[in-house]
């Protein structure tokens, strides 16, 4: 079986590139252009020293003793949050603005939810600078407000989405409308992997990092690179592809994806991809979508910003179809409870994104053996608001 894409942009039955006629120049140009330029010396030089000066890469591998202790096996957890910008995202930033300016292009945008992937692209093109344009929905800019000013003072432009649910989607929608009236310049930074071929690939590769790292930890920790199992929370699916990028074809290691369940997969008010979807074109690739019988998108609800989309990346479709990863997902309630589990168990407040992906442990059963590993993909600095709020506090 292939997990990975083939020479058309496919993942199985998903992926290719779904776009209107306008948009052909940009993707093609990216589709022809990306592997050479990334395979190339000079680039992988500047992309992994960026990685360890300015993210701080290799992130920890921390093993959790009391978290350990509750779910009776080695929970480990892999330390996205402590990259600059508090979250996986600077990953795939870093890369893709190397990749622009190979390019020859001048102004980046983006879309963001959580807005850790637009702190993460102003934050590159401050760097570089580059002229930065990030949208964002109306609902997003309220309750991710910290991201909001830290982009505004990053001098980035950030413009407010306010169509459908003024969240995610919208403001990709947004931001692909501006790629098409800018088709020159303009590279669009699209922050996880969805989008047309070969965003999602591309998005995968420099993500890739989270794993291939974490076989090397492991291996000092356990004496052995193949824990039992991975787990991510999936919004596209960006930090779960990271994390389970070079354990995909090692199919002794369970690889474990969480999705929003919002206020429950029943309610109506959930982000629950896998669950309620079905298959069908989101943004330039065919994938699983929330979807109406006449093939509307429905609009998702989670109380994480960064995991309320109602698609997921298309590889993460074919890891879904063909069993490879087991697709679950955890409430709202779950997810907060879990927040404040890790933060008053190990010191550490996780971004309510990941949040999703610590409370599924409260669903496995151990025998004490196992060896687990959770990508830890932001941290909670943005989410005070909504805990605070939710636990009175
Ligand atoms: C901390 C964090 N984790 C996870 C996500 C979800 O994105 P992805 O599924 O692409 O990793 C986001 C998105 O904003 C995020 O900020």
């Amino acid at each position: 079986m292939n997990y990975f894409v083939n020479e058309k942009g496919y993942f199985g039955d998903f992926g290719g590139a779904y776009i209107p006629e306008m948009l052909y120049p940009n993707v093609e140009e990216l589709r022809t252009n990306y592997l050479k330029i990334i395979e190339d010396e000079d680039f992988q030089k500047e992309f992994h020293q960026l990685l360890k000066d300015y993210v701080g890469r290799p992130s920890p591998l921390y093993l959790a003793k009391r978290l350990s202790q509750r779910y009776n096996a080695n929970i480990f957890l892999k330390r996205e949050d402590l990259n600059h910008t508090g979250a996986h995202k600077i990953n795939n930033t870093i890369g893709q603005i190397l990749l622009a300016e190979r390019l020859g292009k001048k102004r980046i945008i983006a879309e963001t939810g959580a807005g850790q992937h637009g702190v993460a692209t102003a934050t590159v093109c401050a760097l570089r600078g580059l002229e930065c344009v990030v949208y964002m929905g109306e609902i997003d800019i309220q309750r991710q407000a910290p991201n909001v000013a830290r982009m505004k003072m990053l001098g980035a432009t950030v413009v407010p989405a306010t169509s459908g649910s003024k969240t995610l989607k919208d403001a990709t929608n947004e931001a692909m409308r501006d790629w098409i009236n800018n088709p020159l310049d303009t590279h669009y930074i699209v922050g996880s992997v969805v989008g047309p071929h070969p965003y999602p690939d591309m998005v995968a590769i420099f993500q890739s990092i989270i794993s291939e790292e974490t076989k090397k930890q492991l291996v000092e920790h356990t004496g052995s690179d193949q824990p039992d199992y991975v787990l991510a929370c999936v919004g596209g699916g960006s930090n779960a592809m990271g994390m389970f990028y070079h354990f995909i074809n090692d199919e002794n290691v369970k690889l474990i994806a969480v999705e929003a369940a919002g206020k429950g997969v029943d309610t109506g008010h959930s982000a629950a991809t896998t669950f309620l979807g079905k298959e069908g074109v989101l943004h330039g690739s065919r994938s699983i979508l929330m979807q109406t019988e006449d093939g509307q998108v429905i609009e998702p609800y989670s109380v994480s910003a960064g995991l309320d989309y109602p698609g997921i990346g298309p590889q993460h479709a074919h890891l879904f179809k063909t069993l490879r990863g087991e697709y679950v997902s955890v409430t709202d309630d779950e997810a907060l409870q879990a927040g404040l589990r890790l933060t008053q168990l190990e010191g550490i407040i996780p971004a309510i994104e990941s949040a999703h992906a610590l409370a599924y442990l409260e669903k496995m059963k151990f025998t004490g053996k196992e060896n687990v590993v959770v990508c830890l993909s932001g941290r909670g600095d943005k989410d005070m608001d909504t805990y605070l709020k939710y636990f009175g506090l």
